[in-house]
């Protein structure tokens, strides 16, 4: 296992492959240094995950996928948002895994559900109905045989006016155009531009407190991943790197409000309505594999 230390090339790889380090990280880790020698921001070997690493976080993304597959059946007006608490509970416990949310930092329920102005950390709660008109991000996020996957899908409830249909439709395609600039040797300010791009000649703004994450062993590894940063900075990617691409896209302006007392609940300091969607993504060879959305 990984203990930090550089293995002779001919030894085993630190990345538990069996395969011999020449044939397996050498010449990532040679790439890294570099960059690393240029003053670029680098990831630790620790972030760098295995190819079973990657099985183990597909499963449990198949789960997290199925249970977001199960909420989007089921979203109508009528429905709490404790409803949606006990879909992503329910169906997440059957397929043998835990939901991610539930107590980490001493959050209460099994998912987030955040509407309309309500930028992230929604807690469900039986008072809470949706209603025509609504826009709702649902974050679901599971842990299955200790491997994370995290990913979050906006619903139109009903009928919903053109404005808020589109920052719905234009958050997506933020995180789409961030997609495609996903690959080895490029860096995290590449996404974030494209991100933040997209949002401005559409007249939105973007929020810079909240952003992704690294994730896999843990629910929030490093790198944190910013959509307000240029093009050309931020860490640099690498073949194993995992994270999420989840920006936060806000109709007003970017600002937020933390104030509200269950400590979770981040609004909109206009209070417009605010969008965001969420994919797990992994740096391949050549460019990147979805893992979760
Ligand atoms: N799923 C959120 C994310 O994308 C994190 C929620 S933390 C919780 O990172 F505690 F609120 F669930
Ligand atoms: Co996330």
């Amino acid at each position: 296992m990984y203990d930090g230390s550089t293995p002779g090339r001919n030894d085993e790889c630190w990345c538990g492959s069996g395969k011999k380090y020449k044939k397996c990280h050498l010449q990532i880790d040679e790439r890294l240094q570099e960059c690393y020698e240029e003053g670029h921001e680098v990831p630790y070997r620790n972030l760098l995950k295995t190819p079973a690493d990657i099985e183990g976080i597909k499963k449990s993304a198949a789960v997290n996928i199925g249970a977001l597959d199960y909420v989007a059946e089921r979203i109508k007006p009528g429905v709490t948002t404790q409803d949606i608490d006990n879909w992503v509970h329910e169906y997440t416990v059957e397929h043998g895994a835990i939901p991610a949310p539930l107590n980490y930092e001493g959050f209460p329920k099994s998912v987030c559900t955040s509407i309309n102005e309500v930028v992230c950390h929604g807690i469900p709660d039986e008072g809470e109905v949706l209603k025509e008109g609504d826009i709702i991000n649902v974050d679901c996020s599971t842990i299955l045989d200790g491997y994370y996957s995290d990913s979050s899908r906006m619903f139109c409830i009903g009928t919903v006016d053109p404005e808020r249909e589109k920052l719905v439709r234009v958050t997506k395609e933020c995180v789409e155009l961030g997609l495609q600039q996903v690959k080895p040797w490029g860096c995290l300010g590449d996404i974030s531009q494209a991100v933040q791009d997209h949002a401005h000649e559409n007249g939105y703004s973007v929020v810079a407190e909240f952003g992704g994450h690294g994730i896999g062993l843990e629910f929030h590894e490093d790198p944190f991943v910013s959509f307000t940063i240029p093009k050309g900075t931020g860490m640099v990617l690498a073949p194993g790197c995992v994270f999420t691409i989840e920006p936060m896209i806000n109709m007003g302006k970017p600002d937020i409000d933390m104030s509200d007392p269950n400590g979770w609940t981040v609004r909109t300091k206009d209070r417009q309505p605010t969008a965001q969607w969420e994919i797990q993504v992994a740096v391949t060879e050549d460019g990147y594999e979805v893992l979760c959305w």
